[in-house]
C-alpha cells in the first residue's frame, strides 16, 4: 500500500547532519555549525517592513491565487527584464512557488512515467530533491557521474544519441550545490541544443545565480530563443528570505507551464498573499543583493585563505556560499568531518550529496562576518 520509496529506511540527509550539530550544542560544545545553506545575516529589511505594513493594513486574509498575484508576477517579470533582458509574461511564462524546493519536487508530477521509457536525469552529486521527487513518483532515473575531472558537471559528449532519447527531464544546478562550480555558455548552449534535438526539458535550478563573485554565471534566462528550459528561482538565498518561502517558476514553454499550473492548482501551493507582498519589494530591489554579494565576497576571501594555508583543495567556490573541499592527507569524507569537528566545526560529508561525494566535505559560509573570523582562527589550528 505505502509508496515503496517512503518505506526505505532513510531521512532527508541534511536533517540528520543538522540534528548531529544540535546534539553537540545541547551537550555544551561551542560548535560552529556550517551544515545548512540557510543565511544567518539579516533578511532584506524592505521585505520585513512591507509584511508588517501589509498585516497592519489588512484585517481580512483570503486565499491566494495558485499562480501568484498579478503584482508579484509583474515584479518578477520586471526583474527578469532588468537583469536578463528577457521579456516574460505573467502566468503564461511565470508563476509563484513556495520557495523553489516544492516546485522542484512537484515538477515530475506533470508527466506520465507509466510506460517506463522516459527517464529523469541528474548528477551523481547534488541537491537530494531531484532524486527524492523522481523516486516518489516512481519515474525511471539516471544518475550522471560527476567528479573533479568532469568539472563536477556531467560530460555531455560521452552520452550516445540513443541514450539521450530516453531523457525527459535533465536537472542542472549552476552554481552547483554542493560544489559551487558553474557551467559556461557553451555548455549550457550544447545542453539546450541536445534538448531541442531529443525533446527533453532542461530543469534549471538557479537559486544561487545572483550570489556571484565577479561575473554573473550564465543561466537559462540568458537563452531568449529557447523554449526547452524551465527555471526555478528563489528569494531564499539572494535576499536571505528562506523563512518566507518565496520562489518562482519561469519558462517560455507555454505548454509545459500550462500543465504544471494545472498540476499544482489542486495541491494548495498558493503563496500566502502577505509573503508575496514582501517578495515584491525584494524582487524590485537590487541594492540589497549587491550588498549581499559584497558580504559573501569578503567572507569567501577570508575563509579561502585560511583553508588554503592548511593545505585544503578548494574545488569551485567562486560563487554561491559553499566551499567543496578535499585534502590529500585525509582521503575520506568522514576523516575530514572529524578533523573539523576536532576544532568544534560541523561540516557536511560529501557523501550526503551522493556516493561520488566521498573524499569531500561541504562547508557553508552564509554566517556572520564575526563568525567567519572565529572560524578562520579555528581552521588555523587544524593539524
Ligand atoms: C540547489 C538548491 N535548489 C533549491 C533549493 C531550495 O531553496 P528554496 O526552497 O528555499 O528556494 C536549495 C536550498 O538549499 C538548493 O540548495
Amino acid at each position: 500500500m505505502i509508496n515503496p520509496y517512503l518505506k526505505e529506511d532513510r531521512e532527508y540527509p541534511l536533517i540528520t547532519i543538522k540534528r548531529q550539530a544540535e546534539q553537540l550544542k545541547a551537550e555544551g560544545h561551542d560548535v560552529i555549525d556550517l551544515t545548512i545553506g540557510d543565511p544567518q545575516d539579516r533578511t532584506f529589511d524592505g521585505a520585513v517592513q512591507t509584511i508588517q505594513h501589509f498585516m497592519a493594513e489588512n484585517s481580512v486574509s483570503q486565499y491566494p491565487l495558485a499562480t501568484g498575484s498579478a503584482r508579484y508576477l509583474e515584479a518578477v517579470s520586471n526583474w527578469a527584464k532588468r537583469n536578463y533582458q528577457i521579456k516574460l509574461e505573467p502566468i503564461k511564462h511565470i508563476f509563484s512557488s513556495n520557495g523553489s524546493k516544492e516546485a522542484i519536487f512537484l515538477f515530475a508530477l506533470t508527466f506520465d512515467w507509466s510506460d517506463r521509457t522516459g527517464e529523469i536525469w541528474f548528477s551523481s552529486i547534488g541537491y537530494p530533491v531531484y532524486e527524492a521527487s523522481a523516486r516518489t513518483v516512481n519515474a525511471p532515473i539516471r544518475k550522471l557521474p560527476i567528479d573533479r575531472m568532469s568539472g563536477f558537471f556531467p560530460d555531455l559528449d560521452v552520452i550516445t544519441d540513443s541514450e539521450w532519447e530516453r531523457c525527459r527531464l535533465f536537472w542542472i544546478n549552476s552554481p552547483h550545490n554542493p560544489t559551487s562550480m558553474t557551467v559556461d555558455r557553451a555548455y549550457f548552449q550544447e545542453l539546450l541544443s541536445l534538448a531541442e534535438k531529443h525533446g527533453f526539458i532542461v530543469c534549471s535550478d538557479e537559486c544561487y545565480n545572483e550570489l556571484y563573485d565577479d561575473q554573473r554565471p550564465v543561466c537559462s534566462l540568458d537563452f531568449h530563443q529557447s523554449d526547452r528550459w524551465v527555471a526555478f528561482r528563489s528569494l531564499s538565498k539572494r535576499s536571505h528570505m528562506t523563512g518566507f518561502r518565496l520562489g518562482v517558476v519561469l519558462s517560455q514553454n507555454e505548454e509545459i507551464m500550462k500543465y504544471f499550473r494545472l498540476c499544482r492548482s489542486p495541491i494548495g501551493v498558493g503563496t500566502p498573499t502577505y509573503n508575496q507582498e514582501a517578495g515584491i519589494s525584494a524582487w524590485n530591489d537590487e541594492k540589497h543583493v549587491a550588498h549581499n554579494r559584497q558580504q559573501y565576497r569578503q567572507k569567501r576571501k577570508l575563509i579561502r585563505s585560511a583553508l588554503v594555508n592548511r593545505g585544503f583543495e578548494i574545488h569551485g567556490g567562486r560563487d554561491g556560499f559553499y566551499f567543496w573541499l578535499s585534502h590529500p592527507n585525509w582521503p575520506t569524507a568522514e576523516q575530514l568531518c572529524n578533523l573539523f569537528l576536532s576544532q568544534g566545526i560541523c561540516v557536511t560529508p560529501g557523501t550526503v550529496f551522493g556516493e561520488d561525494g566521498e573524499g569531500y566535505i561541504r562547508l557553508v559560509y552564509c554566517i556572520s562576518l564575526e563568525l567567519c573570523q572565529k572560524l578562520c582562527l579555528r581552521i588555523e589550528k587544524i593539524d
